[in-house]
């Protein structure tokens, strides 16, 4: 059997060199995402790289020797620089459109990875991602028709070139076998495919590969979530004043410098009161890493007039902000978005002695109610076959508790809100939980990319059905939200 070494390091050193591999870009229609300029340029540039750093000795140190196609190692040099010029449009621009520059900056970091770290390493790191992801398919549908695979119509829309390579090269490793049923012929996975996908889940998994690509797969959801105001404000009718209420709680006043997280189109900078609570003489600044949100929130503040507050993107894990410049750092509905531990110690750090963390987030609810469980059946189902419960991003009250404590913050005190939710419009509602904020996440996002459409698809159609069963004031479920608040210790001596 051929076995992938540990590649945790080298995955890691991929993502330090901002590179990314595709199955995050849930979405992209299926007619390619460049334009034929674009499409061209990646793959001359793909084909000059390969000729030049396919060598013997990376042959040897990839494959143990055996024979490769080909076009495997232009090809996978052509996906890593187009999914990376995808991921740097979301990030500049937060949209999918990729020109020149882009294409060229994606280039440009492939080449410098593979000048420190070896051609065959990156030759590694793709086969271990893309074979994850053909293994993971054939293991969800049992068989896909040959056609299907090769144009990755199911499983890998995204692709721009045929996958009958790597058919051919599983097929040669024993990973995966053709079957013909008249006169078609299907792709199945073998007992070794079996094997090797469970080694290379658990090595992914190791690595925080699946936890990235939910992370990415949220930060391009919400990029692309235009209706997030509209809709929340719908579904939700009273976390406006909530958040409202959450500012005076967190002790936000007038005149205090406030670092925001999770801004997006400046739902609670704005509307929900914050730049009004501090006035002209504090400022606030607003941190979001959806570059789209982020325009929206810009294009409201000229609206408004309103010049104390500033927009920067950026992550909570890692925020562009030097030590000790806030009184207070909040966010609303962010948290759960984020490696928490990370993000409350950074939070912290860019707070003054004696500065103010605060957070509003949603909590585990009871989800077992009648037209709940009808209406979402098939992502109870996908649980069910785990004899797990269903992987949301609703947290635990005593977890960030514990987190807070973790992170070194004192005087926690926290406080159980009831968030009204409607479930009215099925369209709206499945665009809202699910293709925006990600309720479920976690649960579609291990899905071949067709059948998390199939599925997303089937909610909107069950939820129609339930809309006829249920009277509206049945289609109604409280989300436990929790208001949480720690301060920066004035001696440092006393931290954890
Ligand atoms: C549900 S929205 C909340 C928006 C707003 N704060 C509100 O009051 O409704 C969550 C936001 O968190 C952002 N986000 C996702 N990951 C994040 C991270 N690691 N750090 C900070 N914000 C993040 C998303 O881009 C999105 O704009």
């Amino acid at each position: 059997m051929f076995i992938y070494p540990d590649l945790t390091q080298a995955l890691h050193r991929f993502w330090a060199a901002g590179l990314v591999i595709s199955p995050w870009l849930a979405g992209v229609d299926e007619d390619g995402r460049f334009d034929p300029v674009i499409h061209e340029l990646l793959s001359v540039r793909a084909r000059e790289c390969a000729f030049t750093h396919w060598t013997e000795a990376e042959r040897g140190l990839v494959l143990n020797d055996l024979a490769a196609p080909e076009r495997m190692a232009q090809i996978a040099v052509y996906e890593i620089a187009a999914s990376t010029a995808v991921h740097l449009a979301h990030e500049t621009f937060g949209e999918l459109d990729v020109d020149e520059t882009l294409a060229l900056e994606a280039m440009t970091r492939v080449e410098n990875f593979v000048g420190q770290h070896r051609f065959g390493t990156l030759l590694q790191l793709y086969m271990l991602v893309t074979s994850w992801e053909n293994h993971n398919a054939l293991l969800y549908y049992e068989e896909i028709p040959e056609r299907a695979f090769v144009r990755g119509t199911w499983h890998r829309p995204w692709v721009d070139y045929s996958l009958s390579e790597e058919l051919m090269f599983g097929a040669l490793l024993g990973n995966i076998r053709l079957l013909r049923r008249g006169e078609s012929r299907f792709v199945l996975l073998t007992d070794e495919g079996r094997d090797v996908l469970a080694r290379t889940t658990k090595m992914l998994d190791k690595a925080g590969y699946f936890r990235q690509r939910l992370t990415m797969l949220h930060v391009s959801q919400f990029n692309l979530f235009e209706t997030y105001e509209q809709l929340s404000g719908e579904i939700w009718p009273q976390v406006m004043e909530q958040r409202r209420q959450f500012l005076q709680w967190a002790g936000v006043q007038m005149g205090m410098k406030v670092l925001e997280l999770g801004c997006a189109n400046g739902v609670l900078t704005f509307d929900g009161g914050l730049t009004d609570q501090v006035g002209p003489s504090g400022f606030v600044v607003a941190v979001d890493p959806a570059m789209s949100m982020l325009a929206r929130a810009r294009s409201k503040q000229k609206r408004l007039g309103i010049d104390w507050v500033s927009f920067r993107q950026g992550r909570a894990e890692e925020l562009p902000i030097e030590e000790e410049r806030f009184d207070a750092a909040i966010g609303v509905a962010f948290l759960h978005f984020t490696d928490r531990l990370q993000a409350l110690r950074e939070m912290k750090r860019v707070v003054r002695p004696g500065g103010t963390i605060a957070s509003f987030h949603p909590l585990k609810a009871n989800l077992n109610v009648p037209f709940f469980r009808e209406w979402f059946a098939p992502i109870l189902e996908l649980a069910a076959k785990r004899n797990d419960q269903p992987r949301d991003f609703l947290l635990n009250p005593n977890q960030v508790r514990d987190e807070f404590e973790e992170a070194g913050l004192q005087d926690i005190e926290s406080l159980e809100v009831s968030i009204k939710s409607s479930f009215h419009d099925p369209d709206k509602v499945v665009q809202h939980y699910i293709r925006g904020v990600g309720l479920f996440g976690e649960e579609l996002a291990p899905l071949p990319w067709k059948a998390r459409e199939n599925l997303i698809e089937e909610l909107i159609e069950r939820g129609r059905f339930v809309c006829d069963q249920y009277a509206e004031s049945e289609r109604v479920l409280y989300f436990p939200g929790q208001w949480i608040k720690g301060h920066k210790p004035f001696n440092q001596s006393t931290e954890l």
